[in-house]
């Protein structure tokens, strides 16, 4: 395994640590609207995961574990034991990769509009060819195809809620796209570590998402033993925040089952 990068993280609130991971190629600030809320009641850490945000290119290999191995060095140097892992799409992917090599250190999941399937040998060609562009230059044109797809199909790409996305995605570091790329497309196949996970879950779904469909997410849900699925209206990919206030509501509802334990 890589040694961990050290991780730019913001960390609010008091109680029950909860991690939220953002996906490819976002920053902790997608989550903005669920810290605010939910660090009213829990201990949230929101990192930026390795080359992306304010977090630094560390590493030329890529992979699930060293992405999860990353995010467990943070809850070390939080000195958190044990935590509920919140992932966003590539974030749900290494949710799922702390499932298999840090068991311990997950005390329950959130999966937002992800799910457990490697990518097709066509996807995997699709995304090394994306790298070698991202490497070559041509990350802008990699973000901008990104963006026909992000949203529910209703959503104006010039609002300033897209515009935001964008100026987040166009901020990666060039590296960092292209080791997330790759580690995406070495990814195992999680069902089988979903299937046999014991830990609290939920499923959040945008009822309008265009790259992982609500039948994949409910499906994923079963999966799961007693996993919850939220189908989230108005919103795509981007769920938390397309309707944020939605999103926050289902996570709340299931941080609560941990204190009422
Ligand atoms: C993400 O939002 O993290 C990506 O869409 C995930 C993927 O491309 O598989």
């Amino acid at each position: 395994m890589t040694e961990s990068a050290r991780l730019y993280y913001e960390e609010r609130g008091q109680g029950m640590p909860v991690v939220l991971l953002h996906g490819f190629p976002f920053d902790h600030t997608i989550w903005s609207a669920q810290s605010d809320a939910l660090s009213e009641s829990v201990r949230v850490i929101a990192p930026d995961l390795r080359g992306h945000g304010q977090s630094p290119v560390f590493g030329e290999v890529y992979d699930m574990a060293a992405l999860a191995a990353d995010v467990v060095a943070v809850l070390d140097r939080c000195g958190v034991d044990r935590a509920v892992w919140v992932g966003h799409s590539m974030g749900g992917y290494i949710t799922m990769a702390a499932l298999r090599e840090f068991p311990d250190r997950v005390a329950g999941i959130g999966l937002v509009a992800t799910h457990p399937h490697p990518d097709t040998p066509e996807k995997r060609i699709q995304r090394n060819q994306s790298a070698q562009q991202v490497l070559g230059g041509g990350a802008g044109q990699v973000v901008l195809s990104m963006m026909n797809v992000l949203f529910a199909p209703a959503l104006d790409r010039k609002s300033e809620l897209a515009q935001r996305i964008y100026d987040v995605m166009l901020r990666t570091k060039t590296e960092g796209l292209a080791g997330a790329l790759r580690a995406m497309a070495e990814r195992p196949d999680s069902a089988n570590t979903l299937a046999t996970t014991t830990v609290p879950a939920v499923v959040i779904a945008g009822a309008e998402d265009q790259i992982v469909s609500v039948e994949v997410m409910q499906a994923m849900a079963d999966l799961l033993t007693g996993a919850e699925c939220h189908v989230i209206d108005r919103a795509g990919h981007m769920v938390m925040v397309e309707n944020p206030a939605a999103t926050t509501a289902a996570l709340r509802a299931f941080l609560n089952r941990f204190s009422a334990a």
